[in-house]
This record gives structure tokens, C-alpha cells and sequence, in this order.
């Protein structure tokens, strides 16, 4: 979703609707703006694209200075008007990207002390708790610090208070929020094409501030509430669309893009509100078997999701890289599911594979990141992911989106086969939607994986191990490190490693083990035990609480604890930023690898 405010002097509408215009690209499910009118704050709101906003408007004009104005994507609550953002309670009106977990919760709590809700959607419940707590008698920033605490998610918010006429609140968690500097007016936007109209100076708020933006100035805090400074940045109008902003290279911005752009993908597939698997064109109770076809990054993608769908849903699923498949004349049953997974949707194996599929008369899917690409158009059903634009030729924020289409199209199914009941599927659309958070909070690791690159970055040669659905991540990790460090380095099952491998190690040999505190952990502690017993140094990634496995040489880098089914999304983070500040470290061209093309549409 996009987000827009401007606390300015002339009219205020039609500069958020030209803001709009150009966030259309984030979603158009719906569109709406508020502003404060007189004191009071008066909404507007439409479904469908901003002219049927601007139609609404020119029914019922807004004459204001100060307003926000938002384009949604709908998450969950179908795209009605009513569903539309600006959400509205008591004296708050207010704006959101993102998702608030505990909103249930929060949502009961609040009903049963009379609050009366309108929407469906988790937005509305902040505008309630919000208003609770300026009718305490709280300032607005009391408030607010005060509402953002009892939060959990992704998300970030702008908001409007009647009363207030010049002021707008904001918040960045997990979702990026940026404030734009004006002359005697500010800006509050999603990024910096969102304030792109007005103007190119512009701060980046980081992971946990909050803002209160006047005319005149910006007072930002961090998440414990302590007044800081963000630096003033000064960027090109031209080149925001496609601009790295506050990041060094187009890998680290899409990777911290994550928390979002696996949020929109989980949300095509998944309700948060009912805690539903969506309906989707494929009867999962009538196939009997899935056959994944992928090259590279999305190959591993799809063998993650084959866990999911055989665990979860009991089908049993082939994963093969579409070169191989494609020629050697694969035996395929009839009532075979055909899946090809592409960020580009135009890899020509995968592609040609495909198109087989299809001519043997198997219904066939595409899990694909372009939505216009070829295999989107080939395939019976689409199966989009929402990662947007993926600039890097490693892929990062297109593979989390394609691990994330599966584990939930792997609860669908469970759900059509009579695997998952009601209470289950609850339960693992619960842990799917925490994911943008402890994505999120996976990004924080960045500190702690530096320390450990310089050691990494004089390596020639990295071992990276797993157990599960991280046997494929590991693969994947070794991959992004190839691909942009110039490492070798492989991925490796852990319980396989002492059938070979193990042969390799030594003290210039790194093992890298993804260790997820699931229901394999110990055997995943108990093979670094061996790598340890023979020198080699390790580092261990697992959770805080994980228990320490003996031995000398084994160095612990914390992640987030999560349920065992969105680990492949959270473990993915470190695996991208070890690979990531390796090649920083190396100093290769990180965007553009050598000897690599994003899309490869030859054989
Ligand atoms: C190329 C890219 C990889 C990608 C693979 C498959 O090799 O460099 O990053 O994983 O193609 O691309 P696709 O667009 O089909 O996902």
C-alpha cells in the first residue's frame, strides 16, 4: 500500500491525490483521503482506482491544509469502501501499511468496553485504541507512544487527530515510512516517490521511530521514546521509482524490503482476519501429485515448499530444475499438478517445461513474480507472488515471496484434503502472518553477521548445512554466496555431511548450520559437534533460547524463534546478509555479478 500526508499551506487534496497517482503501482483495491476541515478531520474514500476517489471528491470537496491519503492493497476484509482506508474512531483518523497481529486480541478487549466497530480490517482497532487513550487526557505523542507498545506486527501508520491542524503522527515498524522537508511545509510518505512531488529532501525514519510532522519541522523518536535526528538525504525526483535510497546496493534494499513484500504475497493466499486459506482455482482434493519445475534461486524455493506440501497436506510433490526435466522424458501420473516457479517468468527451461507439462494435459500453475510474463500467460492458473520490481540479479526479496506463496498454498491444500481442521489451519495462518515481523526483527541480525564476515570473506571454501526445509535454504545460502562473493561454496543436508564432505573440513573451512529450534534440532546440533571435533570452525544460527551444543569452536549467531513452518522465511534473512556483507566486504559488484543475467532465456 502506499501513504501520503502533508502538513502544508494551500489546498491539501490535490497534492495527496497526485501523490496517490503515482503510489497507484503499490495497490489500487481502494483509495482515500483525509483532512482536517475547520478543527475536525473529514474523510473521503472509494473503491477500485484514485478516479473513482476523485470522482467521490468532486462530489464532496475537502477544503484543507493538513491531510493523508492512502492506496490500499487489500490484506484482508474485502476491497469495500468500508474496508477502505482513512479508518476513523472518535477524535482518530488514520492510515496504515502492513499488518497488526494481535489485532484479535486488542479487537475483544475493546468491543467488550463499548467500542463499536465499522470495518473488518486490524486498521481500524489502532484508531480505537488510540482514541482510549487521548480520552485518558494523554497528548497526542503520549498517546501514541502508548498505542504503538501495545502493538504487534509489520506496519507503518500515518494519522490525523480533529482538534489538531497541524500535525500528523507516523510510525515505521517493518514498513518503510519516510518525512520529506518543504518550505514551511512537511511531508510523511511510504518513500521517497510518495513525497516525490513536493520534495527531494527527505529523512528515512529507521526500524522503531515514530514522528510527529507540524509545518514548520519533524520531532522523531526511536522505539524507547528518546527524541533523535535522522539524517537529511538529498534524492534524485527522476530516479525515485528505481532508486536505492537510504541503501548502498539494490540486494540490501530488497532485502529489507522483505517484511512487506512477503506480507502482500501471503495476503493474496491467506485472510488474516478469518485465519483462512483463501479459495483458490485448484481443487487440491482431486490431484494426486505435484511436479515443481525451477532453475536456480526458485528451484530451492520450490523444494521448501515440497516440505510443506507433503507434511501439511500428505501430496506428494517432485522437484526438479527444469533443464533436466524438460530432457529427459519424465514419467509424469495424469492427475499430476504441474507447477513452475519464476521470479521472471520467462527462464527458458522453465518455461519449455512448462509448455510440456501443459501439451501432456496436466493442469498447470505458475507461481511467478512478473505477472505479464510469459508463464503467467502459459500456465491454467496463476499463482502471483507481490515482491514488486527485483532489481538485484540475486534474488532475495522474489524467493521469501516465492517460499511464501507455497507454505500457504501448501496450507490450502492440507485444508481441501481434510489434513488441517479448522483450529490448525487457525493456528498456521497465525505463524504465516508473524513472519513480516520476525522478518523484521532478522534484519536486526545485520550487526552480528559482520562480525563474522571478515573471517568469511578470507575463505575459500564454505559449507552450509540444514536439516528439513533448511537443507534447501542452505543450498540457497551457498548460492547467494557463490553468486555475488566469488566463494565456493555448498549446501549441504546435515545429516549427510559425514557420508563425504566431512572429508573437507579443516580450520580455513567455515560450516555455516541453519538451526531452527523444529523437531530435528538436536540431530542439526549433534553433526556440528562433528564438524567442530575436527577443527573446523562453525557458526551456528538458532534462537537465543536454543540449548548450546558442546564443543570447542561452535559460534552462536541469534535469530528470531518462530514456528518451524516460517523458518525458511526467517532463516533466509541471514543467509542473504551473510552473503550480502561478504561480497560488500570483498568489494564485488553486488547488483551485477559477473558472468550472471537476472533472466536467462536461453537453454
Ligand atoms: C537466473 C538468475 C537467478 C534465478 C534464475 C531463475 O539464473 O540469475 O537468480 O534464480 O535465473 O530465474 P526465474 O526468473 O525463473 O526465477
Amino acid at each position: 500500500c502506499g501513504i501520503i500526508g502533508v502538513t502544508g499551506n494551500g489546498p491539501v487534496v490535490p497534492r495527496l491525490i497526485d501523490s496517490l497517482k503515482r503510489l497507484e503501482y503499490r495497490g489500487y483495491d481502494s483509495a482515500g483521503v483525509a483532512a482536517v476541515v475547520d478543527g475536525a478531520v473529514e474523510r473521503r474514500r472509494a473503491q477500485g482506482k484514485i478516479r473513482n476517489l476523485e470522482a467521490v471528491l468532486a462530489e464532496a470537496p475537502l477544503k484543507a491544509t493538513v491531510g493523508i491519503g492512502h492506496t490500499r492493497w487489500a490484506t484482508h476484509g474485502a476491497p469495500t469502501t468500508a474496508n477502505a482506508h482513512p479508518h476513523k474512531a472518535g477524535r482518530v483518523t488514520l492510515v496504515h501499511n502492513g499488518i497488526i497481529e494481535n489485532f484479535a486480541e486488542l479487537k475483544a478487549e475493546l468491543a467488550a468496553e463499548g467500542h463499536v466497530f465499522e470495518s473488518q480490517t486490524d486498521t481500524e482497532v489502532i484508531a480505537h485504541l488510540l482514541d482510549a487513550e487521548l480520552n485518558t487526557g494523554r497528548s497526542p505523542l503520549e498517546a501514541f507512544k502508548i498505542t504503538l507498545d501495545r502493538l504487534t506486527g509489520a506496519y507503518a501508520l500515518a494519522v490525523l487527530i480533529d482538534g489538531e491542524d497541524d500535525l500528523i503522527l507516523g510510525a515505521r515498524r517493518g514498513s518503510p515510512l519516510v518525512v520529506g522537508w518543504g518550505e514551511d511545509e512537511m511531508y510523511l510518505g511510504s518513500d521517497a516517490l510518495a513525497v516525490g512531488p513536493f520534495t527531494q529532501k527527505i529523512s528515512y525514519l529507521e526500524e522503531g521511530d515514530y514522528v510527529a510532522v507540524t509545518r514548520t519541522g519533524a520531532q522523531m523518536f526511536d522505539v524507547a521514546g528518546k527524541p533523535v535526528e535522522r539524517a537529511v538525504v538529498q534524492v534524485s525526483a527522476s530516479s525515485a521509482m528505481v532508486e536505492k535510497g537510504e541503501y548502498r546496493h539494490f540486494m540490501e534494499k530488497e532485502i529489507h524490503e522483505q517484511p512487506d513484500s512477503v506480507q502482500h504475497t501471503l495476503s493474496e493466499y491467506l485472510d488474516l482476519v478469518t485465519g483462512k486459506a483463501k479459495t483458490n482455482a485448484i481443487d487440491f482434493a482431486a490431484v494426486e501429485r505435484i511436479q515443481i519445475v525451477a532453475c536456480g534461486t526458485a528451484f530451492y524455493a520450490g523444494q521448501i515448499g515440497r516440505y510443506a506440501f507433503e507434511r501439511l497436506a500428505g501430496l506428494p510433490c517432485d522437484v526438479e530444475i527444469a533443464s533436466e526435466f524438460r530432457y529427459r522424458s519424465p514419467a509424469v501420473s495424469p492427475k499430476t499438478l504441474a507447477v513452475a516457479v519464476s521470479q521472471s517468468g520467462e527462464t527458458a527451461d522453465t518455461l519449455a517445461s512448462l509448455t510440456w507439462c501443459k501439451a501432456q494435459g496436466l493442469k498447470t500453475a505458475a507461481v511467478v513474480n512478473v505477472h505479464s510474463s510469459s508463464m503467467a500467460r502459459e500456465a491454467e492458473v496463476l499463482w502471483p507472488t507481490h515482491a514488486g520490481p527485483e532489481i538485484g540479479v540475486a534474488s532475495t526479496k522474489a524467493f521469501t515471496a516465492q517460499v511464501a506463496a507455497l507454505l500457504a498454498l501448501a496450507v490450502a491444500a492440507g485444508v481441501a484434503r481434510g489434513r488441517i481442521d479448522a483450529a490448525q489451519e487457525a493456528e498456521l495462518v497465525k505463524a504465516l502472518f508473524e513472519s513480516p515481523r520476525l522478518i523484521a526483527e532478522a534484519l536486526r541480525m545485520d550487526a552480528s553477521i559482520r562480525s563474522v564476515v571478515q573471517d568469511l570473506a578470507k575463505a575459500d571454501d564454505i559449507l552450509f548445512l540444514g536439516r528439513g526445509a533448511m537443507f534447501p535454504l542452505a543450498m540457497e545460502g551457498a548460492l547467494k554466496l557463490k553468486e555475488i562473493s566469488y566463494i565456493h561454496a555448498e549446501g549441504y543436508a546435515a545429516g549427510e555431511l559425514k557420508h563425504g564432505p566431512i572429508a573437507l573440513i579443516d580450520e580455513e573451512t567455515p560450516t555455516i548450520a541453519l538451526a531452527p529450534l523444529d523437531d530435528v534440532f538436536e540431530k542439526t546440533a549433534s553433526n556440528l559437534q562433528e564438524v567442530a571435533a575436527r577443527g573446523g570452525p562453525v557458526i551456528m544460527i538458532a534462537p537465543e533460547n536454543a540449548p548450546d551444543p558442546h564443543g570447542a569452536g561452535i559460534r552462536r549467531i541469534h535469530a528470531p524463534d518462530c514456528h518451524p513452518l516460517i523458518a525458511p522465511l526467517v532463516y533466509a534473512v541471514p543467509m542473504q546478509l551473510l552473503a550480502y556483507y561478504t561480497a560488500v566486504q570483498k568489494g564485488t559488484d553486488v547488483d551485477q555479478p559477473r558472468n550472471l543475467a537476472k533472466s536467462v532465456t536461453v537453454e
